[in-house]
């Protein structure tokens, strides 16, 4: 099988994700420059480990830059931290006025509260990069690769986290709205509420969007071991919580070469894994990418997997 229904139209957000190591960041790269030839296309990486850049060869930070050998791809690194440090920079005055007015606690606790982090934030920072880019249109695809599974995980819970986060400070409000009517007969929203309400808008337009599976789809990457199936299989569950869909899984590293003792022994050992995966992930089709006798590295070689992805090679062109 190859990867289909990409190149529809209405297909807009496109995320990697799976167990360390198996090949995300080769897939995501692979399918954003194929991508690339019909469509201009965004490839963003949320991994800190800087890997994109390493696997084309380029520097690519926290800014968009053009990906040099192509014609309409163009590429960035969205850092969780960064993106919420802008945040907090942003918002600090919000911030410290929630905490003042909503609770008992002296200066020293609140400075000490604002140095702790809002669950999710982070993540949803990075989110909202990503949706901010989606909604200035500029781009026909926006193609993510994640870090780990943890990773992937923490990113797509971060809404909900911060949408629990957002619920105690909106009853913290309440208190103070009603202190405030009580004394005052009246009350004007201030900068806090706009701020808790421009909050709970970003984790709606998040949630909105991944829960969407014309614009977005989620692409599990695998690998025929033991570690990774059973990664997958909590990956691919708490995706199905969160209404994210999945329609193909890329099984990767798959051993196709019998020319000798060693990758025949190595080919009988992915067996079972192989028909493991095809059992517990029946509902999806996969994609089976061979382990190439060298690493994934430049355009060339990521060529080479945009073959394997698009037009199926279990080829002797590919032999291992
Ligand atoms: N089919 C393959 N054949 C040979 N090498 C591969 C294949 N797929 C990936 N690799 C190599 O395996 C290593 C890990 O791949 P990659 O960085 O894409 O994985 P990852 O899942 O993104 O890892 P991480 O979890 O660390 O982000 C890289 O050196 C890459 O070149
Ligand atoms: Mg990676």
């Amino acid at each position: 099988m190859a990867l289909t229904g990409l190149e529809n139209n209405d297909l807009k957000l496109i995320i990697f994700g799976g167990k360390g190591g198996v090949g995300k960041t080769s897939c995501a790269i692979a399918t954003a420059l194929a991508l690339s030839e019909n469509f201009k296309t965004l490839l963003i990486s949320t991994d800190p480990a800087h890997s994109v850049s390493d696997c084309l060869e380029q520097k690519i930070g926290f800014r968009v830059v053009k990906v040099d050998g192509t014609a309409n791809l163009f590429a960035i690194e969205v850092v969780a931290d960064e993106a919420l440090s802008g945040f907090i920079r942003e918002h600090q005055a919000e911030l410290k006025k929630l905490l003042e007015t909503s609770t008992n606690l002296d200066n020293d606790d609140i400075e000490e509260m604002m140095t702790l982090s809002i669950p999710g934030i982070d993540e949803v920072m990075s989110f909202k990069t990503i949706i901010d880019f989606m909604e200035e249109g500029q781009y026909d695809k926006y193609v993510v690769d994640t870090a780990p599974t943890g990773h992937a995980l923490r990113l797509i819970s971060s809404p909900r986290l911060l949408d629990e986060w957002i619920k105690v400070a909106a009853r913290m409000r309440w208190k103070y709205r009603y202190m405030i009517t009580s004394f005052s007969g009246s009350y004007q929203q201030d900068d806090v509420d706009v701020f808790l309400l421009g909050l709970k808008k970003t984790v709606k337009r998040i949630e909105t969007i991944l829960r969407d599976n014309n614009r977005c789809e989620f692409i599990p990457v695998c690998i025929p071991e033991a570690m990774a199936i059973l990664e997958t299989g909590r990956l691919l569950a708490e995706l199905g919580t969160s209404g994210i869909v999945s329609r193909q899984i890329i099984v990767n590293n798959v051993m196709t070469s019998q020319g000798c003792d060693f990758c025949m022994k190595r080919k009988n050992a992915q067996m079972p894994y192989l028909h493991d995966i095809s059992n517990k992930f029946e509902n999806l089709s996969r994609i089976e990418v061979p382990v190439f006798p060298e690493e994934i590295k430049g355009l060339d070689a990521l060529d080479k997997l945009r073959m394997c992805l698009f037009f199926n090679c279990q080829s002797k062109t590919f032999d291992n």
